[in-house]
């Protein structure tokens, strides 16, 4: 009785936080897809090394999971080519596959497939796919191993898997910098532990004893795992408020009941943290990003 008492607690915690997250994506539908384009521009030196690495070829069947706005389903679809090759992209908000699809349809052929579903509760026949990636999305989730397990399932013999993950959060300044500031003037701050974007940023198990991507991959059979690290530093001059379409996409559900007074605090103090960064060169901006891959046999 204990026990089962004992499990009805872990899913209806489970289930909360996941409503807590679909409702904080649903939130950050909106300044996603705004932004959408900016930030492909900008996130396509991760995206290229992560189809190279997933071996994207054409006339191939591949399932992008939780793709938000678009990427990098968009990118995937110029390599494969037209039917029979097949790309379903999909995500558990539906805002964000409506505005993939705009975008499909503004940039493409409009022949990405969408399926709005949980990465958790794939709903697809097994060996469907050739290819499956998901880029910035597996971190997310209150079961991994589900995911990983039903992915397994729907991928074709040497089918292949790949994620994008973030490297740590102090090797992503970006990022960084938003969560030192708005913890500074709101007191707020993401959980860092299990459901942390940074939850995969290395090959070890966390702090938390969350356990690596590349375990589960391996507990669930995936063979011939790789992963390579990916490292970018530029210099902006800093005119403008670069951060805020990063600000909006991660903190908007949160920052929305804010008062302007609090929010220009926060322009502030965004800004003198970036300043203090500043050399001759410019404001370093780095991000630290890992691809991992792995093989059905
Ligand atoms: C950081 S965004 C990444 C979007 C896109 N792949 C990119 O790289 O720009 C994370 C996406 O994961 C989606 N997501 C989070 N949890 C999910 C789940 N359990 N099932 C499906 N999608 C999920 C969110 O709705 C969001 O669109």
């Amino acid at each position: 009785m204990v026990i089962e008492h004992q499990d009805t607690k872990t899913i209806v915690e489970k289930q909360r936080t996941a409503l807590h997250e679909a409702q904080r994506w649903k939130e950050n539908a909106k300044p996603w897809d705004q932004w959408a384009d900016n930030v492909a521009r900008m996130a396509d030196r991760l995206n290229q090394p992560f189809l190279k690495a997933l071996d994207i070829q054409p006339g191939q069947h591949v399932l992008d999971l939780a793709s938000g706005p678009g990427e990098p389903a968009l990118s995937m679809r110029k390599v494969i080519g037209d039917a029979p090759a097949l790309l379903v992209a999909t995500d558990w908000i539906p805002e964000m596959l409506m505005a993939l699809r705009k975008r499909d349809l503004e940039s493409g052929k409009g022949d990405i497939e969408v399926v709005a579903t949980d990465m958790e509760s794939l709903p697809f026949k097994e060996k469907s796919f050739d290819r499956i990636s998901c880029r910035f999305g597996i971190m997310f989730l209150s079961n991994p191993l589900k995911a990983l397990k039903d992915c397994y399932n729907i991928l074709k013999l040497k089918g292949q898997i790949g994620f994008l993950v973030f490297g740590p959060l102090k090797e992503n300044s970006l990022h960084n910098v938003l969560h030192e500031a708005v913890q500074d003037v709101f007191g707020f701050s993401e959980k860092e532990n299990s459901y942390s974007p940074f939850r995969y940023a290395s090959s070890q198990e966390d702090e938390h004893g969350a356990e690596s991507l590349e375990s589960m991959m391996e507990k669930i059979g995936y063979k011939s795992l790789k992963s390579e690290t990916l490292r970018i530093e530029k210099y902006i001059s800093g005119e403008s408020s670069f951060w805020q379409q990063q600000l909006e996409m991660s903190y908007s559900y949160y920052l929305k009941t804010k008062s302007e007074d609090s929010l220009f605090r926060l322009d502030d103090n965004i800004r003198g943290r970036f300043e203090n960064t500043r050399s001759e060169k410019g404001i370093p901006i780095t991000m630290k990003a890992r691809i991992i891959t792995g093989i059905k046999t």
